[in-house]
């Protein structure tokens, strides 16, 4: 990876519209309903554009989306890239280079995950205050990344504070339960076992994931403020564990999404 391969990709994007987005937006699994809000201006699928990963089957449906939403500019990636489908660090994490190319100055991710603390509820949310990288790797780890900023980046606060402290003001007002808890970002694609879940307890994960980490970590590396909420999908209690299949996942992502949305609407509203 080189910087002038993102300069192309961003150069792409800027002549098919995508001109001057304020904030990134991360859609993650079922959660696709936020885009019924954005007044679209521009969409361009992931496997046009120039140096993005190159979309696998299932991924046809990958696009960047770019309109106004509560009055901003936002670009928003429908659909993201895992480790879980081959590709690497860098290739995960290339469209969030992409869109701080593109100027964006504030990032919100969203993803699925299951609940490890067993307080909580499949259907709640979950604002990210920490997280703990199990991927086995970096995004920053490659020959480079000198060329991007600096390599041994500091990740005393991963979470902007600032966004934080919003969304946990909105979810009081609007009388949604917003956990805050550490999430653990595991390769997958397969679940955990029951002795994984009580190993990730014992760790003091409160949710684990198969994504968000890395695509956090370029995002301090670029200085780019960050917050992540997890919709909890499934409860991952070791002592009391039912299989759970990704079309269960899905559905109740998309059950709770609306409470994520008004969330992240309120937010880019203040921001
Ligand atoms: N484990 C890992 N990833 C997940 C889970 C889970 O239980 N639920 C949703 N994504």
């Amino acid at each position: 990876m080189n910087p002038e391969t993102i300069i192309e990709s961003v150069e792409f994007l800027k002549h098919k519209g995508i001109t001057a987005p304020e904030v990134g937006i991360v859609l993650g699994t079922g959660l696709g309903q936020l885009l019924n809000e954005i007044t679209i201006e521009s969409e361009v699928h992931y496997n046009h554009i120039p140096h993005f990963p190159l979309a696998t089957v299932e991924f046809h449906e990958g696009k960047l989306v770019y309109g106004t939403l509560q009055g901003k500019k936002v670009v928003v990636m429908q659909g993201r890239f895992h480790l879980y489908e081959g590709y690497d660090f860098t290739d995960i994490t290339y469209p969030i280079r992409v869109m701080h190319g593109l100027g964006i100055q504030k990032l919100l991710i969203s993803n699925a995950a299951g609940a490890i603390n067993t307080s909580y509820r499949k259907g709640d949310l979950m604002l990210l205050d920490d997280h703990i990288n199990l991927q086995g790797g970096s995004p920053l780890a490659f020959k480079n990344v000198a060329a991007f900023g600096e390599r041994f980046v500091d990740m005393s606060t991963p979470y902007d504070t600032q966004m934080r402290t919003s969304l946990i003001s909105l979810a009081t007002k609007h009388d949604i339960t917003l956990h805050q808890g550490v999430y653990a970002s595991v390769v997958g694609p397969q679940l955990e076992t029951r002795a994984e879940y009580r190993f990730l307890k014992i760790i003091g994960a409160d949710a684990v994931g198969m994504s968000t980490v890395p695509e956090v970590i370029v995002a301090n590396h670029l200085k780019l403020p960050v917050v992540a909420v997890s919709v909890l999908t499934d409860e991952c209690d070791p002592d009391n564990l039912k299989p759970v299949s990704v079309t269960e996942i899905i559905a109740v992502a998309s059950k709770a999404e609306p409470k994520m949305i008004t969330l992240f609407k309120e937010l880019i509203e203040v921001l």
